[in-house]
């Protein structure tokens, strides 16, 4: 089952990608996740994405397809995928879709969540994660140690006010299109009210999927 997870910065699409893959036994792809470890490992893709990044601009259309095509043709996710994150404008969700039918796969499901924007701003103000495995927390200080895999919490740069700003504008502009684009291609759009606590979410997003 490949599941397209969209929302805007801050809706928990990470978190919950996390609970669903654990569940459905299938990966989480999070290209944010993917860009992240290129720039820390310095490659060349990294070094492209970066000042993207850090603005809290999308990186071009051209570079998430060519990761897209690597991890949806890769045996891990053979049995399906959890994309979070991974189609953020019309092309891309143009591309996927071409890509996916040249191996003979389709979007099965796609999962909007949707939360307000105060509540969008407390989460990204007051997140930390880990520069290891990129779990995200809440209330815990940059320094401390994951509770996943030791690693140390870090701050995002692109959670600092302006850097949000900009990304919640560039999810008007750019990504909100995608939704209409899915529905106009006859994809059922679950939007998933993503307001309380992960498990409330969770049980949610399982319930829209039919699980
Ligand atoms: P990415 O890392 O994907 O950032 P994002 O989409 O802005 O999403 P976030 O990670 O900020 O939020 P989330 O929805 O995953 O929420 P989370 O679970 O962390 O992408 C970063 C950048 O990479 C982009 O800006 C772009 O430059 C580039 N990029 C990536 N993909 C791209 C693409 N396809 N095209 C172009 N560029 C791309 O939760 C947020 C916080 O809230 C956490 O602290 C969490 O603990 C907490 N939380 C979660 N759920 C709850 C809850 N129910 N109650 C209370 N707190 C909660």
């Amino acid at each position: 089952m490949i599941i397209v997870l969209l929302g805007p910065p801050g809706a928990g699409k990470g978190t919950q990608a996390d609970k669903l893959a654990a569940r459905l036994g299938i990966p989480k792809i999070a290209t944010g996740d993917v860009l992240r470890a290129a720039v820390r490992d310095g490659t060349k893709r990294g070094l492209e994405a970066k000042s993207y990044m850090d603005r809290g601009d999308l990186v071009p259309d051209s570079v998430i397809l060519g990761i897209l095509q690597d991890v949806m043709t890769s045996p891990a996710t053979k049995k399906g995928a959890i994309l979070d994150g991974a189609v953020r404008t019309v092309p891309q969700a143009e591309g996927l879709g071409t890509m996916l039918g040249e191996i003979g796969k389709k979007v099965d499901n796609v999962l909007l969540f949707d939360v307000d924007g105060d509540e969008l701003v407390r989460r990204l103000s007051s997140r930390t994660v880990c520069e290891g495995c990129q779990t995200p927390y809440m209330g815990r200080d940059p320094g401390s140690a994951c509770a996943k895999c030791g690693g140390k919490l870090v701050r995002r740069k692109d959670d600092e006010p302006e850097a949000v700003r900009n990304r919640l504008n560039v999810y008007r502009i750019q990504t909100e299109p995608v939704v209409g684009w899915y529905k106009n291609n006859k994809m059922k759009v679950h939007t998933v009210d993503a307001a309380g606590t992960v498990d409330e979410v969770t049980k949610r997003a399982l319930k829209a999927l039919g699980k």
